[in-house]
């Protein structure tokens, strides 16, 4: 078989891994400008949104499905794209990506078909959303999201309604997000803590992965800005049998029945993050696709192979196969470029990947050069380790990541950390 993966960060890269570890595939081709890729794909030089491009591709190169990595192309159409062209391709339709591309159609979805999340309130217009602030207690945590799709920025956490209206003022007066806070929503704040559920789905059945938990923050003990991911471990044991049992009853097979009931074609991954707080779990978003880096660590877990889930989730009969999980723990942590989320430098040699013996690689933002590995993005690369115990898995990543240099090479040194504290025992 050959597939092509859209997209070429560090989740597309571990998804080409997946792929090429499959006995029926002959060879993966991958959309993206990320070189470090090449040791498990092909890079093929077209714009992620080029549909018509990636589909003539797909066509000429006889790719038996094609598997999108990244959000912007799936909100696009890609999808509805490839199909009108008779091409199989693993995602949801482009009214489906909504469910990540508007917060509003999220929540309205959610509410809709009763799925547990923060009340809210959406506003197109600045004023009205200042005179709701207005009018409720100044000392209440909020946060101030916007609608659209804003790369892991459009997420405010405000202590206060003063800092609630400087949030909106940002993005509905300075439009720092630029069309992505057209509209915004203030929610309640819920205090817990995070996981990511990812499923596969057909659109009417799904299979859970191990939950992961992603470290957002940029510095240890959640402080600095928010990235797209420094880390991840899975399964996590706050995720407990009791807990993936509510998150079954109370939102996956209620997602499934809003799908079902709005007609919406979703084939692919659906990300749910979730907040557990008083021992319940709460929506905070629905992703269409893998969570980045999630994914670095959630596939290695994967025993079965990729290739006939996607078979599965196109013919839509995910419910007749048995997916298979590998026993034990992973942990991905990032590696990322001094600076990021803001300004960073690239172009740096990449040194001592040779020497990593115990752990995978995850290349996310390089460049090859004179056969050598150069720095080219945020988030560099992520390394993962796996292991019988979260800790032997900790201690087995560290030392890996302890064998690489770059200048400006930051990462967190708490990867797992609450992980260790929560109990096990539930799993
Ligand atoms: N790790 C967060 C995301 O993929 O959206």
């Amino acid at each position: 078989m050959k597939i092509l993966v859209i997209g070429s960060g560090g989740r597309e890269h571990s998804i080409c891994w997946k792929f090429s570890q499959s006995h029926k595939v002959k060879k993966v081709f991958c959309a993206g400008t990320n070189d470090g890729i090449s040791n498990v794909a092909q890079l093929v030089d077209i714009d992620i949104c080029d549909f018509e491009k990636l589909a003539e591709f797909a066509k000429r190169n006889k790719i038996d499905f094609t598997f999108v990595g990244p959000e912007i192309p799936l909100s696009l159409g890609i999808v509805d794209y490839f199909e009108s062209k008779g091409l199989k391709i693993v995602g949801p339709c482009k009214e489906a990506a909504k469910l990540e591309a508007s917060k509003i159609y999220s929540k309205q979805f959610m509410e809709k078909y009763g799925i547990p999340t923060a009340k809210y309130n959406s506003f197109s217009y600045l004023d009205d959303a200042l005179n709701f602030l207005d009018k409720i207690d100044k000392d209440k945590k909020l946060v101030v999201k916007a609608d659209g799709l804003a790369a892991g920025k459009g997420v405010y956490i405000c202590g206060d309604s003063v800092s609630a209206k400087n949030a909106v003022k940002q993005i509905m007066h300075e439009k720092i997000l630029g069309d992505a806070g057209i509209n915004v929503l203030i929610e309640e704040f819920i205090c817990g803590e995070e996981l990511s559920y990812l499923i596969f789905t057909d659109g009417k059945h799904y299979s859970m992965m191990p939950a992961a938990q992603d470290h957002k923050r940029i510095n240890d003990n959640d402080e600095g800005p928010n990235t797209g991911g420094m880390g991840a471990y899975a399964p996590a044991p706050l995720a407990s049998k009791s807990l993936n049992k509510k998150v079954e009853e109370n939102i996956l097979k209620k997602v499934m029945t809003g799908l079902q009931k709005e007609n919406l074609d979703y084939r692919g991954i659906l990300y749910v993050g979730v907040i557990v707080s008083g021992g319940e779990p709460y929506v905070l978003e629905f992703n269409c696709r893998f969570g980045d880096p999630e994914t670095q660590a959630v596939l290695p877990l994967l025993e079965s192979d990729l290739v006939d889930i996607c078979q599965a989730i196109l013919d839509r009969n995910l419910d007749k196969i048995k997916i298979s999980w590998k026993k034990g723990f992973s942990v991905c942590v990032v590696l990322a470029s001094g600076g990021y989320p803001d300004a960073y430098r690239s172009g740096f040699e990449i040194k001592g990947l040779e020497d990593i013996k115990e752990a995978l690689i995850f290349l996310a933002g390089t460049k090859i050069k004179d056969a050598k590995l150069f720095t080219n993005g945020g988030r560099v690369l992520g390394i993962t380790a796996l292991d019988d115990d979260i800790k032997s898995a900790v201690d087995k990543v560290y030392s890996q990541v302890a064998l690489i240099d770059f200048e400006n090479m930051h990462y967190r040194k708490d990867i797992a950390a609450k992980a260790l504290k929560n109990k096990t025992e539930d799993l």
